[in-house]
């Protein structure tokens, strides 16, 4: 005992406990955890002294932080009063906790065969299906039940997940030494090949060849830092063979998501990106089918694109193989969707009314339950 008011020993244990609410907005770790805390003082009167250390200079959290270490503080019994010291860490500690976290990922946190996190890959046969709204969407529909959600925007040809989720288009990732921590919107942590590009290029379509596209999907899965995801969704470019095989090499767990138009005439080319991916060793998750009848004011349903052509890629798909490939749900055409899309508010959240919302949410609830057992995910049974 000090003589003091108070036990300033066991306030300064109590403060070091509140601080475990503190999450840091970007890694998503408790800031002790991080060794943000350097330490905490506490004087005979209740005044704790915190010794803060960010990350880095300018971290743009760090207001945030500052104030959430100062509620938790004063939400200690025996705290009266608080200063924050802030700091920024040394080279030689950030070092230590880039090793740390490194360690953290090392273990199978980051998608290889041990790994937690399911991946799945949403593929078509051609562009402007609808397949990055769908993505978006799914991804937010799944964070908001709770699940650890992030992105990988691949699509070369056209990345439009930062657009679709409200990221702003000359955001990049906060790096960390080697380690780069990507943007959350709505829950969901999103990494965009156009993070990655000169503001001059960020607009248009980028050309790149095979391997590049290998070399950037591989950087992104080892050097940025997820944490632990539930799932893991990829939004890739239609149709080349060669990104299926990237991922079916990258990525052994992958399953795979086929996303069509209901055109009859769509299947067939749904249906070679579908036979692709398997035939890199990926397992077909089911179908979506985007873009089905309007319902219009009168409650007439008008077919723009046709119908059928989900459920027909799912029956080509499922010929020959003990279990069927579902057609996990149909997405109505709706304007309010592609509002959303174009100003960065997620339908799902914003209207989960609207017909094309319910379609989606359902779909992310079938995904958060896994339909299968561990049967058909290829299991390693072979000694190495
Ligand atoms: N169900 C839908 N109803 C109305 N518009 C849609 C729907 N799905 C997608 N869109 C719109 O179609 C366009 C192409 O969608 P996008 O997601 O970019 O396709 P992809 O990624 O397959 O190229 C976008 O303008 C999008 O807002
Ligand atoms: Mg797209």
């Amino acid at each position: 005992m000090s003589g003091g008011l108070i036990d300033e020993a066991e306030v300064a244990n109590g403060v070091l406990l509140s601080l475990h609410k503190v999450i840091d907005p970007e890694i998503r770790k408790p800031i002790p955890d991080l060794d943000m805390i350097g330490g905490v003082a506490v004087d005979p009167d209740g005044h704790a002294t915190v010794d803060l250390r960010l990350t880095i200079v300018g971290c743009p959290a760090a207001d945030r932080i500052e104030r959430d270490v100062r509620e938790a503080t004063l939400s200690t019994p025996g705290v009266t009063a608080v200063t924050v010291d802030t700091s920024v860490m040394s080279p030689e500690q950030r070092r230590a906790l880039t090793l740390k976290l490194r360690g953290a990922r090392a273990r199978g946190a980051q998608f290889g065969r041990d790994s937690l996190t399911r991946v799945i890959a949403v593929t078509s046969g051609k562009g402007g299906v609808g397949k990055s709204t769908i993505t978006a969407n799914l991804a937010v529909a799944l964070a908001a039940r709770g699940l650890s959600v992030g992105i990988v925007d691949a699509d070369v040809h056209g990345f439009s997940i930062p657009g679709l989720l409200g990221i702003p288009a000359d955001a990049t990732p906060t790096r960390v030494d080697q380690m780069m921590l990507p943007p959350v919107a709505y829950g969901v942590k999103a990494i965009s090949i156009g993070m990655f590009l000169p503001p001059e290029q960020r607009g248009g379509a980028v050309a790149w060849r095979g391997p590049m596209l290998h070399r950037t999907v591989a950087q992104f899965l080892t050097d940025v830092f997820f944490g632990e995801l539930d799932i893991l969704l990829l939004d890739l470019p239609p149709g080349t063979g060669d990104v299926a095989i990237s991922v079916g090499q990258l990525l052994p767990n992958a399953e795979v998501i086929v996303v069509t138009t209901p055109q009859p005439a769509a299947a067939e080319v749904a249906e070679r990106s579908g036979l692709l991916a398997r035939q890199t060793g990926q397992r077909l998750l089911g179908v979506i089918e985007n873009m089905a009848g309007l319902v219009q004011p009168d409650g007439t349903v008008l077919d723009l694109f046709g119908s059928g052509g989900g459920a027909e890629t799912a029956e080509r798909l499922s010929a020959g193989q003990e279990q069927p490939v579902p057609l996990l749900g149909s997405v109505p055409l709706s304007v309010d969707l592609r509002v959303g899309g174009d100003a960065g508010t997620p339908i799902v959240l914003a209207r989960p009314e609207d017909p094309a919302a319910v379609a989606i949410t359902g779909i992310a609830s079938r995904l958060a339950v896994r339909s299968t057992s561990l049967a058909g995910r290829g299991l390693p049974l072979s000694p190495r």
